[in-house]
């Protein structure tokens, strides 16, 4: 049988993976001013952020990908907290934590973040079928139950409602907003706004090879971005790499659940100023 998740603080996380000393500690992290965080809900496209990063310090050299396996590189705070404080200065450090449970220091601004937002239908699916993979997540009993789940907030890390208003909320000049769709629709015009945002100056050559190497392609072949190097975490490990689209939610969502869930988003995101692409 898979294991069930285990309630921390409002939030859920993954039992026997978490530990709940170290998630304890969190909020007091030693955040250091030249940090840079990636924060996102799961499944919002976390790990092609963690690459674009890389690839943007490394000012294109897709050879800064090779050797180490990318969740070595960019650790999670939440899970990996002994490999965060191993890495060089600028720490690129991930986590999926909400607000008001992230390092205090981050919620006064004193590190970069950048928070990946995704739109929530796509988030479902893809997190549906991210449970059905990963042998550590509950098995969903089917579509219409694990909706329910999620926007119940019983999912891994709670409610995507809390998470998105506690980050968008929080606006300073540190941190900046990425959407998984305009990556998807113009990824050359993010990496600039990153670049600007990272006080990095790329060629149009240089960026040209930050997207190429940042592809879905390009990462679900590579054996340090691909997960088929890390131990089995999933039936399949690839897997992890499904589509990479936006809009897929079209080919889950019946008709009645789509309108449903839009009521419930209407009603939980009201003057946060959202404004995702659908399809
Ligand atoms: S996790 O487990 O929370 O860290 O997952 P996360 O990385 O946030 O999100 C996984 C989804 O992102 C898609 N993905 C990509 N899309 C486009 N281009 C690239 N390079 C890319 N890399 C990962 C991945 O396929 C998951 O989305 P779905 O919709 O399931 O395909």
């Amino acid at each position: 049988g898979r294991p069930s998740l285990l309630p921390f603080r409002g939030i859920y996380v993954m039992q026997g993976i978490f530990k709940e000393e170290t998630l304890m500690e969190l909020e007091h992290f030693d955040v250091l001013h030249d940090d840079v965080f990636i924060i996102s809900y799961p499944k919002s496209g976390t790990n092609w952020m963690q690459v674009l990063m890389r690839l943007v310090y490394a000012e294109g050299d897709h050879k800064c990908l090779e050797g180490v396996a990318s969740w070595e590189k960019t650790p999670w705070l939440e899970l990996q907290k002994s490999k965060v404080l191993q890495l060089s200065r600028p720490r690129i450090i991930t986590s999926h934590f909400p607000h008001r449970l992230a390092p205090h220091a981050l919620q006064e601004g004193s590190a970069k973040v950048i928070y990946v937002a995704r739109n929530p239908k796509d988030i479902i699916v893809s997190l549906y079928h991210f449970c059905k993979n990963a042998l550590f997540m509950e098995m969903p009993k089917d579509f219409q139950s694990f909706l329910e789940v999620f926007i119940d907030g019983k999912v891994l890390m709670g409610s995507w409602f809390e998470h998105i208003q506690g980050w968008m909320e929080c606006k300073h000049p540190q941190l900046l907003y990425v959407m998984y769709e305009d990556m998807t629709k113009d990824l050359p015009a993010v990496v600039r706004r990153m670049c600007t945002f990272l006080g990095k100056t790329l060629t149009e050559v240089q960026i040209e090879s930050v997207v190429k190497h940042s592809s879905f392609t390009a990462m679900k072949n590579n054996p340090m971005t691909n997960f088929s190097k890390a131990e089995k975490l999933f039936e399949d490990n690839i897997k992890f790499f499904r589509k990479g689209k936006v809009g897929d939610w079209k080919n889950h969502f019946t008709v009645a659940q789509s309108e449903w869930f839009d009521a419930v988003y209407q009603e939980r995101t009201v003057g946060l100023g959202l404004d995702f692409t659908w399809d």
